[in-house]
Order: C-alpha cells, then structure tokens, then sequence
C-alpha cells in the first residue's frame, strides 16, 4: 500500500522515547524528562505580545510563501548584526520551523544516488531527510577523542565524485561540540576544493559558553556564500519551539527552489508566528543571553553530577543543551532482569527503573553513550542526577 520510499525512513527514536516517558507520566510516575530538545523557559513576553496584537489586528491571513518582506529584511539585519553576512531579503526564506528549510534544502540540492556527508553522532532527521530524497548517507565519525569533531583526514577519506553536500551541525545536537573559526576553515577549503555544497544548521548558536566566539560557517570567506544554505531559526534561541518558525539564506538559485517546493507543500509559515519573530529578531537581545547564562549553569551542574558517578564521563560541551555521555563502561552490567549491553538498554534502565527519560547515542548513530538534555531546571537536573546515581550504583 504505502510507497517504498517510507520504507527508507525511521521514526524519530527520540520521539520515541520522549513518547514512553509521557505514557508512564500519564500513568501517575513521576519521571525527570533529560530527553527534551527545547527550552523549557517560556517565550519572552515582548514576543507573545506580537504575537497576541496579530491576532487582534487580524494578521492571520495567508502571507506571502517565502516570509513577509519586513521579516526577511530583519532576518538579513540579524545574519548581517550578528554573524557577518551579507543577504539579500530575497536570498532569505521564512518556513516552519529551521527543519522546513533543511528539509527543503536537502529536497533542493540531492538527486537520487548523490553522497551527502553527516557527521555521525547526528540529528537525526538529516539522515532521514537524505533518504528520503533518494541521497545516500556518508557517515564520518566525530569521535570522543576529537572533541566529537569531525577531522580533516576522516572528511577526505569520505569525498568521492559523488559527493554532494555536507550538512553541519555547529554547536552539534547531540554532543554539544562547536567548531572553531580555524577548524571550519579547513573544512570550508576542503568543501571548495571538491565543489561541495554545505548544509550549514546554525540552530543552536546563540548556546555557547566560556566565552566562546560562534562563526558562521558562510562568514568565513566571501566564496563559501555560493555553497552554503544557512539555516537557522526562533525556535532555540527565543525558546519558541511550538510558533515553528525557522529560515534559510543562501544562493538565490536554492533559495528560489526552496520557495517552489514549499509553495506546494505547507505555502507559507505562520502569519501570527512571523509577527512575533519580527519582534523576537529586531528588538532587545538580553532575553537570549539571560537563558543562554542559565544553560550554563545547568551545563555545569549537569556535568559535575554526571562525572561525579563511577562508570559514568563526559566532556565539557560548549554549546546547545546536551551532555553526551560516555556509558561503555556499564556494559556487561546488570540490576534484577536488567542486562546492559547497549545504550538502549541502559536507557530502557533508567527509564524504567529510575524514571529518567533520556535518548540512548545509537538513535543519533553512535554506540556507548546517552544524550542527556540540561534543558531543564536546576531542581530537575539535580533530581536526575540522584536517581541515575542511584540506579547505576545497583548495577553489579
Ligand atoms: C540540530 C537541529 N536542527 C534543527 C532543529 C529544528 O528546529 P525547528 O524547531 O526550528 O524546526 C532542531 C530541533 O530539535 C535541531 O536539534
């Protein structure tokens, strides 16, 4: 009945476990939820506001596909304020949520066969979204002991005549590695060398810490403009998951066959949203930079308490809102009926009995660790802690 093409795609397995954790709450348990992707803070009140006067003064019409024009005139301020780049409005798309673009990015750019490059852990709806486009996914390792950075011998190594694109996530959702200016730069010479395009997810950026300076990957050069998508969006950054409302800049060429295939599938993002991301993009900042000291905080604390339990390490991230862990040392442990060989397994653990709800690394395409979010408050964080350590402490 459905068409084969289903048959290339998974559902989301973060979704899945976040589904079981709210299946168990319903059913009364308390469970510390470290598997979210979004900020639990609320969207800033200047924000709402924009968003209830649209309402009232009855914006909630269709809008032109590609984003109000006074939107995507903000958007290029912002790209020009904040990263150094120079856009059009008319190289700028507004779509629902960053994942629209990325998803019409990748639609626009892959021919059934090309070789799209991921660095593995990944978010999981890049591979997806290559296969659905008929791509194939070219895994290169970002390995715990290159920071969960990608390198440039292991980025060669995967570069064949069919290589098309390479998609990367700075600060990187799942392991919270950001890349240096230096570091992208020798990737950037490498991607003109081999004239590959570049997908770059700018989602997290405004989630850095220690003082780290975020470069956008196009801003390193003029020439990287022609072969990089620049995506990025409200929803992290303004703490505004639920408005979807995300945006591209990049070669008009890409941008205008984004425009088309997103005319024909959801037209435009909504007219409500785009109101309040006018207002989120273009007024004070200090919102953001309150939450981003927040996460800091939390990445701390988070980092401490996980380090702090026998069997359990991690690196410092230094961006987005995720500690991946490094479990392999409980594997081959076990608690009651509880065997664990896998980072699922530990997961189903803890998850079952711990009540934390956490995402095992092979759903992100990596054995041996777990994501877990410090999206969540102080009391939360300190809670999860106590019941991992619990748990863990009961494995033999
Ligand atoms: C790496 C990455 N890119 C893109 C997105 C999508 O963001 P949006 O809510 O703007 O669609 C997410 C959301 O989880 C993400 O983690």
């Amino acid at each position: 009945m459905l068409a084969g093409r289903i048959s290339k795609i998974e559902t989301s397995q973060t979704m899945q476990v976040a589904a079981k954790a709210k299946e168990l709450q319903a059913k009364g348990f308390n469970v510390v939820d470290l598997s979210v992707g979004e900020p639990d803070f609320p969207t800033p009140e200047n924000v709402k506001n924009a968003g209830i006067k649209a309402i009232e003064n009855n914006f909630t019409k269709y809008t032109v596909n590609v984003g109000l024009p006074e939107l995507r005139q903000a958007i290029a301020n912002k790209l020009k304020r904040d990263n150094r780049l120079d856009y059009s409005p008319s190289q700028i798309i507004v779509s629902n949520g960053a994942k629209q673009s990325l998803f019409n990015a990748v639609f626009s750019l892959v021919n059934p066969g090309d070789e799209v490059i991921i660095p593995a852990p990944y978010w999981v709806s890049y591979p997806n979204m290559v296969a659905l486009a008929g791509g194939k996914n070219v895994f290169v390792p970002a390995k715990e002991s290159d920071g969960f950075k990608i390198t440039i011998d292991s980025l060669k190594n995967n570069i064949s005549a069919k290589t098309k694109l390479l998609i990367l996530c700075n600060p990187s959702n799942p392991t919270g590695a950001v890349y240096s200016k230096d570091e992208l730069a020798q990737i950037a010479d490498i991607i003109e060398e081999n004239n590959i395009f570049v997908i770059a997810d700018d989602i997290y950026e405004k989630l850095v810490y220690d003082g780290f300076e975020f470069a956008s990957f196009a801003s390193l050069k003029e020439s990287l403009k022609e072969r990089t998508i620049v995506v990025n969006g409200v929803s992290k950054a303004f703490s505004m998951t639920g408005w979807r409302l995300g945006y591209a800049a990049g070669p008009k060429e890409v941008i205008s066959a984004m425009a088309k295939i997103q005319s024909h599938s959801t037209s435009n993002a909504s007219s409500i949203s785009q109101k309040a991301a006018l207002e989120a993009l273009s007024s004070t900042q200090e919102e953001v930079e309150r939450m981003r000291k927040e996460f800091q905080n939390r990445r701390n604390l988070i980092f401490e308490g996980i380090n702090n339990i026998e069997g359990l390490s991690a690196g410092m991230p230094q961006g987005a809102f995720y500690l991946f862990a490094n479990v392999q040392k409980l594997f081959g442990k076990q608690s009651g009926n509880f065997q664990i060989n896998s980072s699922l397994d530990f997961s189903l653990y803890l998850l079952e009995e711990a009540k934390v709800a956490i995402v095992p690394g092979i759903a992100f395409g990596m054995e041996g660790y777990i994501r877990i979010s410090y999206a969540a408050s102080t009391e939360t964080l300190k809670e999860g802690i106590e019941r991992i350590k619990k748990a863990v402490e009961r494995l033999r």
